[in-house]
């Protein structure tokens, strides 16, 4: 027998010997008398509740004072007053100070002293020049202990209601609202606890038991308990919903699972040149340990040398200054994830033209539209909308003959898919692309446009050397899957969504991520 089942078989008996079926016993007494913690009681008469009408129960509230700690206090070593009367000598006086001191409480002191003169146990005596504290009385009550000792004892109902005001507002006493339940014999009272079946089994149809057994009521007011399982960030749920968007466009994803990747395929590949800003320590993470990366295709190499040192072949005379392998070779956190772009057209290019034979001008190019969405890494200062770490998303096109035009459009079909029908074009710069533009949209909140993503057509300094056929053009854009996430769940600081601070409860509650197409909005045009 559990427990609780046999404090239920306890109460059953202790209301079977009751005379009367309409005495009544209250848990707080029970609790009480038998050492019980009251809980457990409470714990036993909603059990019996359960079974039907066994009993019968009444919730009442009920006040009860309770010493507090200084109270508490009190009863162990007298009142305040008491203990400054008592520490003056029987029959001389004390200079008030050392009085004071021998108390090292010093709100005892100075309450006690307060109280025992007002009480007139004590007196001082000035006559010599210092103050001198004697007892006036050579015997004192402590009436105030005798009190708190009659509540402590539960019988606190001796106590006149001025004595009860003034124990209360000395904060000696409290009072306490107290529930508790008035118990008394049910219609079907009975001292055995027969346990209501929970189930109906095929055995009870086919004996037809069911027909007298008792049944457990169900309990439509029951929460259940919720089934553990994992739940998505909602960073996951919104990469989902881009991840969509591509996949319906065509779109294959590309594997973006190395996050460190050489400074070649991060940089150089993309022609930013060995001095770029971009490649300082302040904004790269460069790793120690392996600091270099061994595999590195020679012969690209080369090209991508020649490319940076003169131009090569593209008829650009590249940046004039002296290419470094050493510096090529250095491994870093990726800073985005046009890297991984660089890689996939590299194998695509090297792919056609084994596929094709030297010139591959006349084969059939079959166009690549390929994405990614991940994490890439940058040494940012960090602030409300920044950490060193964030996730890309991007998508690149190539085929033959492409232009600007195919390069609006395209982005224009993906944001149409995110609602957004508003977008707007503004020159740029990249070391990679050209020409190359920012993509901004209209935020009704902000009442300006924003910035949502980088585009561009990459420059054949990029494409030539990874020997892509000459009229095969690529044209790429990103964004970053923060800002969206944090504007789809209100999220203003990057730190309530990213990082250990994160409040998980967020995450179990947040919607799954739906981007609804927006309403159309009214637009103030702003020249950008
Ligand atoms: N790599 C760019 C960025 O980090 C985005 C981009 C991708 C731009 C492709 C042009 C082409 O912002």
């Amino acid at each position: 027998m559990s427990d609780q089942e046999s404090l239920s078989q306890l109460l059953l008996e202790k209301l079977n010997l009751l005379q009367s079926p309409n005495e009544k016993i209250n848990s707080l007494d029970f609790a009480q008398e038998n050492q019980f913690e009251h809980q457990k009681i409470v714990g036993a008469v909603k059990s019996l509740q359960s079974l039907g009408d066994l009993i019968q129960s009444n919730q009442v509230e009920s006040k009860r004072f309770e010493l507090t700690d200084e109270g508490e206090q009190i009863v162990e070593n007298g009142s305040h007053e008491f203990r400054v009367w008592s520490a003056i000598p029987n029959d001389g006086s004390i200079l008030q100070s050392d009085l004071m001191k021998s108390i090292p409480d010093s709100n005892v002191s100075k309450l006690g002293f307060a109280k025992a003169m007002s009480n007139k146990w004590i007196a001082i005596d000035k006559s010599s020049g210092k103050p001198m504290v004697k007892r006036n009385l050579t015997n004192v009550k402590d009436e105030i202990r005798v009190l708190l000792k009659l509540v402590q004892s539960g019988a606190a109902n001796k106590l006149n209601d001025s004595q009860r005001n003034d124990l209360k507002k000395r904060k000696l006493i409290q009072e306490i609202l107290e529930k508790s339940y008035d118990i008394q014999r049910g219609q079907n009272f009975q001292t055995t606890i027969e346990k209501p079946e929970t189930d109906l089994n095929a055995e009870m149809i086919t004996r037809g038991t069911w027909r007298t057994k008792k049944f457990k009521e169900y309990n439509f007011n029951a929460k259940g308990i919720a089934p553990d399982r994992g739940h998505l960030h909602p960073l996951l749920k919104v990469r989902e919903q881009f991840r969509q968007i591509f996949l319906e466009m065509g779109f294959e994803e590309m594997s973006t699972n190395n996050f460190v990747e050489s400074s070649f395929w991060c940089f150089d590949t993309l022609f930013v040149p060995q001095k770029h800003p971009a490649r300082d320590l302040q904004d790269t993470f460069y790793i120690s340990d392996p600091a270099e990366c061994k595999d590195i295709p020679r012969d690209y190499m080369e090209r991508i040398r020649s490319v940076h040192e003169n131009g090569g072949d593209c008829g650009s005379i590249g940046y004039q200054y002296e290419w470094k392998e050493s510096e090529t070779r250095k491994n870093v956190l990726r800073t985005h994830t046009t890297a991984v772009s660089a890689r996939m057209l590299y194998r695509a290019a090297q792919e056609f033209k084994r596929s094709s034979g030297a010139s591959g001008d006349d084969k059939e190019f079959k166009p690549l539209k390929f994405f990614s969405i991940d994490r890439v890494f940058r040494n940012e200062t960090l602030d409300a909308t920044h950490l060193a770490e964030f996730s890309q998303i991007e998508g690149v096109v190539a085929d033959r003959n492409l232009t600007l035009g195919h390069l609006m459009g395209m982005i224009k079909a993906f944001f149409e898919k995110l609602g957004i029908n508003d977008i707007r074009f503004k020159p740029t710069y990249n070391p990679y692309t050209e020409p190359s533009m920012e993509m901004y949209s209209w935020h009704s909140g902000f009442g300006k446009w924003v910035e949502i993503g980088n585009s561009g057509l990459f420059r054949p300094e990029m494409l030539k050397p990874m020997e892509l056929p000459d009229d095969i053009n690529v044209l790429g854009w990103g964004l970053s899957l923060e800002r969206p996430t944090m504007i789809k769940y209100g999220i203003s600081n990057i730190r309530d969504l990213v990082g250990h601070k994160i409040d998980l409860q967020m995450v179990y509650d947040n919607p799954v991520c739906i981007l609804e197409p927006r309403q159309q909005q009214q637009q103030q045009p702003v020249t950008v």
